[in-house]
């Protein structure tokens, strides 16, 4: 194999700033890990060996490392450095994992620096190793420069060395331009600069960055590769900057959506992970995060106010004020406002889950309708069916659950229960108020008799002087002195129903 380029990533600081028990590069930024971002980073340089340099929270640390690997497909080594000395002594650390093979170039970059880009790198490899340098220093100028290394550099504009904030004078402090903490190196160099290292500054470390005054000192030259975009290059070291860095990052990932056709009408409350895709002619209404694997196909429209994890939405389906998680809905479906899809949900085209539904684990079919106020978990529901109003799929019986199988065309009555294990034939029908205990066979009509008792005057001999007895008593005054009202029919002679068939 050749051995040209190597990375090295550094995650072994504590991350004490973050007052977390979470290493600090396991914190996540749209989706991913901060260390992922940083590992996916090297793989627009295609590093023939890639090291990670962890220490706190090693086990942690490296099992994300590993995951991240067997993700991208390439082999990442973890070396552990057991103190922390330094970021000199880090790459150190790292470098001892290619053994006896120096790469010809070494990159090195920080698992806290979530927004640098592929592009970021390789522009730096390419000044570097264009301009024969032995290191090159990726630099930006921030508002405030305190607390980072400055760019000390020669008449010629070559670097001459950097300067920690604590070892600087004054005067060095007036520098603007400082160090991101991302360089590539020419592997000899720094192989035998790291051997020459001291520990007589400010801070008592390994310093790395005083590898460029040995290299000076060897008669080669120091290239500073500046970014004008700092953000690219902003560091995490506390939770403040991970929300700047969050923020940043969905600000440019928001561009490329709606630089790919995709309307974003708040940017301001949209939230997109990086492995979410949506398509072009999609819609996003104000205050819609979308997160993990969600898939938005075209021409859907997504809010105001909606939740989705891992969710796939078809073409041109709507979806209102809901709360996804690994659901699957089809195109031109509809559903909310106020729909929570658990997962296992998939509805079919133009479907329907409506207001107040709660879906679980459930198949709905094409053109299926649950329209309001319903649970539907554990069910398999054919096409073309309605489920009427405020039903539940009862599927819990205290032990297990159980499935529910309602065919094709049929439709239910309002505030029906399907008490699991059940099934409800193609083309039937229940009642209002149906308690399905027992299978429906295809055609039939299921209704919960039991006659409805009516106690005349109930209310007005056990509630007497209450406001719900005067209205009666005024009520049954009126009616004594009016003569009576025909029973209400509608145009095919049927009384109407309490439940709105949507279909
Ligand atoms: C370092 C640079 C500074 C630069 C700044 C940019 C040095 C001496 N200084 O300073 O010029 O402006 O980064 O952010 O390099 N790490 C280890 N092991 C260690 C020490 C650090 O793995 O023993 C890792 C940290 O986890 C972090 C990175 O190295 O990812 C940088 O360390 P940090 O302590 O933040 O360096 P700074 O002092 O900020
Ligand atoms: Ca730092």
């Amino acid at each position: 194999m050749p051995f040209d380029i190597a990375a090295i990533v550094l995650a072994a600081g504590a991350g004490t700033r973050m007052r977390s028990k979470r290493p600090k590069v396991l914190h996540s930024l749209a989706g991913r890990t901060l260390l992922e971002h940083a590992l996916r980073a090297t793989q627009a340089i295609e590093p023939d060996a890639l090291v990670t340099v962890v220490g706190h929270g090693r086990e942690a640390v490296g099992a994300e490392v590993d995951r991240i690997g067997a993700r991208l497909g390439t082999p990442i080594d973890v070396a552990v450095q057991d103190q922390q000395l330094g970021t000199g002594h880090a790459v150190s650390c790292g470098v001892a994992a290619f053994g006896d093979r120096v790469p010809g170039t070494i990159v090195v970059t920080s698992a806290d620096v979530p927004l640098l880009d592929g592009a970021t790198l390789a522009t730096l490899v390419d000044t570097h190793v264009g301009g024969g340098a032995a290191v090159t220093v990726l630099t930006f100028t921030p508002p405030d420069p305190t607390g980072y290394g400055r760019i000390v550099r020669d008449d010629a504009g070559l670097v001459t060395r950097i300067v920690e904030h604590a070892d600087a004078t004054t005067e060095q402090r007036e520098i603007g331009e400082v160090n991101s903490g991302i360089y590539a190196f020419d592997g000899r160099v720094l192989v035998d600069a790291l051997a020459q290292l001291r520990t007589d500054n400010a801070q008592g470390e390994l310093y790395l960055t005083d590898v460029i005054e040995l290299a000076r000192a060897a008669g080669r030259y120091v290239l500073a590769s500046p970014v004008s975009d700092p953000t690219v290059v902003l560091g995490v070291n506390d939770r403040i900057q991970l929300a700047a860095a969050g923020a940043a990052l969905n600000t440019r990932l928001l561009h490329l959506h709606m630089s790919g056709g995709v309307t974003i009408v708040d940017p301001a409350s949209t939230r997109v992970d990086m492995d979410v895709r949506i398509d072009p002619d999609v819609t996003l209404l104000p205050g819609v995060q979308l997160h993990g694997t969600t898939v938005v196909a075209e021409g859907a429209t997504i809010g105001p106010d909606t939740t989705l994890t891992d969710v796939e939405v078809g073409a041109g389906a709507r979806v209102i004020r809901t709360h996804g998680e690994g659901a699957v809905i089809g195109p031109d479906a509809t559903v909310g406002p106020f729909a929570y899809l658990r997962p296992g949900t998939r509805l079919g085209d133009a479907g329907k889950i409506g207001t107040f539904v709660e879906t679980k684990n459930a198949r709905i079919g094409a053109h299926s309708k649950v329209p309001h106020l319903t649970y539907v978990g554990d069910a398999t529901v054919g096409e073309y069916s309605n489920i009427g109003a405020s039903s539940v799929f009862v599927n819990y019986d205290g032990v297990e659950k159980n499935h529910t199988v309602i065919g094709s065309h049929v439709r239910t009555g309002s505030d029906n229960m399907f008490v699991a294990p059940v099934r409800v034939g193609d083309g039937a029908y229940t009642g209002a108020g149906t308690v399905v205990r027992a299978d429906v066979p295809p055609g039939a009509l299921s209704i919960t008799t039991g006659d409805q008792r009516v106690i005349e005057g109930w209310v007005l001999r056990k509630r007497s002087g209450t406001p719900s007895a005067d209205a009666a008593e005024a009520a049954l005054t009126r009616v004594d002195a009016a003569p009576a009202r025909p029973q209400e029919h509608n145009d095919n002679g049927r009384r109407p129903s309490t439940q709105d068939g949507e279909q």
